[in-house]
């Protein structure tokens, strides 16, 4: 056995590793913060710790760097940054309702847990943390990859998280059993793994679940969940309708919930039609050169101001790398400047306009590369460009296909509401500038803030709340968009950086 030294930003932990061990399941095992959104694939390039062993000291991937010896590793401390626990305040309680419960928002990226007490509904306190599964996998399908590739994959994933809420609830004072109920909304994958159900059969081809949390699932004394209306369209969907409000409105408005999915309904009072395209992780910064999650450091909003690049940094220090909004932002502003032509080409020096050919490189096959800072540290790559095109054409043809098969236009949609973390970041003019949006619902946007931690909250204080989740549920229409002839026609239409057309919403 080797002895593993594992610094954590000032903290250490210790650790064992057998040989054959990578460095990245030293890390897992030990609860250490690493994200790994490859799954451990070695292609995402984000897991990279500083290691000093008898070889010396060096940064090396951790998912492709096996234990050979005694070790010191440093990792990151976790990050502060923007985690979204904003939500709405609630009323409604049951009556002679007593003691304390918990709302939680069990996120791909983030996990948020609520104190509330049961009697006035009022919030005792909130405590976030980024999803400690981030060390087996950025998104829904590398986790569900991992319950199919190791015999105690799901067993593993199931007590990461169980372990995680609790901590959470420690740092509130609070133990679950002191506990009156738990209840929990996320997507699909993640309500079973936190349930401890097998949550393979998602992601292949029919892509059904084992439960749709309707009632079915196993019985846990203490613990409700918030129901899903399919493999992709999640409980968190349904809190977030509840919250918002919009099953009770007469227009019809969209509902979008971006994240490694995208998840969207569109309807109202006479029930949704529901779809979730797969938008991969750019938007939470992973698969791109220098992207990173919404913590410090990380550039969440870009502008010109002439040829000068203006940033914003989570934190307000020096840059290390783009967040989800900020790519947005960027790859918008350099469409402006004819940066980036409409085809989605980051241009080279020598072509893009000679006022920014000194921001501008190329790589050794003559792509061009875009760098925000004078150090050359924080830059965009084509490929980066490409990963946004493809993530916002999946956005955009979603939200058409889900007009065209509901018969409607986007002037006939009332409001665009926006749930999660990164639809209330991103700055919607700049997501209609791409064609992620459309334009014409830019005025028309609505931020959510944690829609399905309020949702949670709601259904937690009120047994009717629960009566009308499970009635937005029955009122979702799910469209299956893998297979769907329009959406692959729209999908590639959309790849495009159009000029502010709103035609090509109708
Ligand atoms: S490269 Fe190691 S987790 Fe992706």
């Amino acid at each position: 056995m080797s002895k593993i030294r594992i610094g954590i930003g000032e903290a250490e932990r210790q650790a064992e590793a057998g040989t054959g061990q990578t460095l990245l399941e030293v890390l897992r095992e030990a609860g250490a913060p690493i994200a790994a959104p490859c799954g451990g694939l070695g292609r995402c390039g984000k897991c990279r710790v500083r290691l000093t062993d008898a070889a010396g000291s060096r940064e090396v991937l951790a998912c492709q760097t096996l234990v050979t010896g005694d070790a010191w590793v440093e990792t990151d401390a976790p990050g502060g940054g923007a985690i979204l626990t904003e939500s709405a305040d609630t009323a409604a309680v049951d009556p002679g309702a007593e003691g304390l419960g918990a709302a939680v928002d069990l996120g791909t990226t983030t996990v948020v847990v609520e104190l509330v007490d049961l009697k006035t509904g009022k919030r005792r306190g909130t405590e976030s943390a980024w999803n400690a599964q981030a060390a087996y996998g950025a998104d829904v399908i590398t986790r569900a990859q991992y319950c199919m590739e190791k015999a105690d994959g799901l067993e593993t994933l199931h007590k990461v998280i169980r372990g995680q809420v609790d901590t959470l609830l420690r740092r509130l004072d609070c133990e679950k059993k002191d506990l009156k109920e738990i209840f929990v909304a996320g997507n699909t994958v993640m309500q079973h793994l936190f349930a401890g159900l097998d949550p393979r059969s998602i992601a292949v081809a029919p892509f059904t679940p084992l439960t749709l949390f309707d009632g079915d699932e196993p019985q846990e004394p203490g613990l409700a969940y918030a129901p899903c209306v399919a493999g992709y369209v999640g409980g968190d969907i349904t809190a977030g309708l509840l919250a918002s409000g919009l099953y009770e409105r007469e227009e019809r408005s969209l509902f979008l919930d971006i994240g490694t999915n995208g998840e969207m309904a569109l309807g109202g009072r006479d029930g949704f039609l529901c779809c979730a395209v797969a938008s991969g992780p750019a938007f939470e910064g992973a698969g791109i050169a220098c992207g990173m999650t919404g913590v410090e450091g990380a550039v969440s909003h870009a502008r010109f101001d002439g040829a000068r690049l203006s940033l914003d940094v989570i934190g307000g220090g020096k840059p290390r790398g783009i967040c989800g909004s900020g790519l947005i932002d960027l790859t918008a502003a350099l469409c402006q400047k004819g940066i980036i032509s409409a085809g989605g080409l980051l241009l080279g020096p020598d072509e893009a306009p000679e006022e920014f050919a000194d921001t501008l490189g190329e790589d050794e096959n003559g792509n061009g590369i875009f760098y925000l800072t004078e150090d050359r540290s924080v830059y965009l790559t084509a490929r980066d460009v490409r990963q946004l095109q493809l993530a916002k054409a999946a956005v955009a043809a979603g939200i058409q296909v889900l007009l065209q098969k509901a018969g409607l236009t986007v002037q006939d949609v009332g409001r665009l509401y926006l749930a999660g973390g990164f639809g209330s970041y991103m700055d919607v003019s700049s997501a209609a500038a791409i064609g992620m949006l459309p334009a014409a619902l830019v005025q028309k946007t609505v931020l959510l803030g944690n829609a399905s931690l309020t949702g949670a909250r709601m259904a937690l204080l009120d047994h009717t709340a629960r009566e009308k989740l499970r009635a937005i549920q029955g009122a979702c229409r799910y469209l299956e968009l893998s297979g769907d002839a329009d959406f692959s026609r729209e999908f590639p239409d959309n790849m495009y950086f159009y000029e502010e057309d709103e035609d090509e919403w109708n």
